[in-house]
């Protein structure tokens, strides 16, 4: 069976999360993008329709993974001040030598049940370099609304075939997978963004 399947909603998508969740979800996305080296090879996961693209810094190569050709199109539409490579493809089965220097995963790894994020970190690790730098925005299990989530989690059950039914606790699994955090931030409605490195590898 499909699962994560965001083309129906991919036209209403960031109409109904700003509606939802206003100006935290961007500001919360753009807050750790500053880390971004001007030579860094970067990569986008679950990047919808682009709007993060228009707060990422002048870097080298950009790669933006997404899975859904509707939320892609629309990433297509965007102005952005420089080329970058969408990839329409599952990240799980995103074939590539590439090594990154930073990877960027906003409100991606809540798509996921226990298995498959332990299957994606363990892919992100194999992407990233060893010093490379992991960006996560997402929501955090203990502070967002608990009928906002449940009506959220039905939503995207219905019309997304969502491959879970619970928010897990992202935080506490990538630790659990070898990230350490360094910097996180808190927003309104249970966002974070927080900033990781592989355990034992960042540079000092
Ligand atoms: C919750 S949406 C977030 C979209 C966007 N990052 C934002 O914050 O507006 C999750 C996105 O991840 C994409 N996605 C889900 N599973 C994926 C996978 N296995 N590989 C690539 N993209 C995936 C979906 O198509 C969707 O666009």
């Amino acid at each position: 069976m499909v699962v994560n399947d965001f083309d129906f909603v991919a036209p209403i998508y960031d109409r109904l999360s700003k509606l939802v969740f206003g100006k935290s979800l961007i500001k919360a996305q753009a807050y750790h993008l500053k880390v971004i080296g001007d030579k860094d090879r970067v990569l986008i996961l679950g990047g919808g329709t682009g709007k993060l693209l228009e707060f990422i810094p002048k870097s080298g190569e950009l790669d933006f993974v997404e899975m859904s050709h509707r939320m892609l199109d629309r990433a297509k539409r965007k102005k952005f001040h420089r080329s970058i490579n969408l990839i329409h493809t599952d990240f799980l089965e995103f074939n590539t030598d590439k090594k990154y220097d930073v990877i960027i995963c906003p409100f991606f790894l809540d798509c996921f049940e226990i298995q498959g994020l332990t299957k994606v970190i363990a892919k992100i690790r194999s992407q990233l370099k060893p010093d490379g730098k992991l960006i996560i925005t997402d929501f955090e299990r203990s502070n967002i609304n608990s009928f906002i989530l449940k009506i959220m989690l039905i939503f995207f059950k219905l019309f997304s075939k969502l491959e879970t039914n619970r928010l897990l606790d992202i935080r506490a699994i990538l630790k659990e997978n070898g990230f350490n955090e360094s910097e996180t931030s808190f927003y309104k409605k249970g966002i974070f963004s927080a900033l990781y490195y592989q355990v034992g590898k960042r540079k000092q």
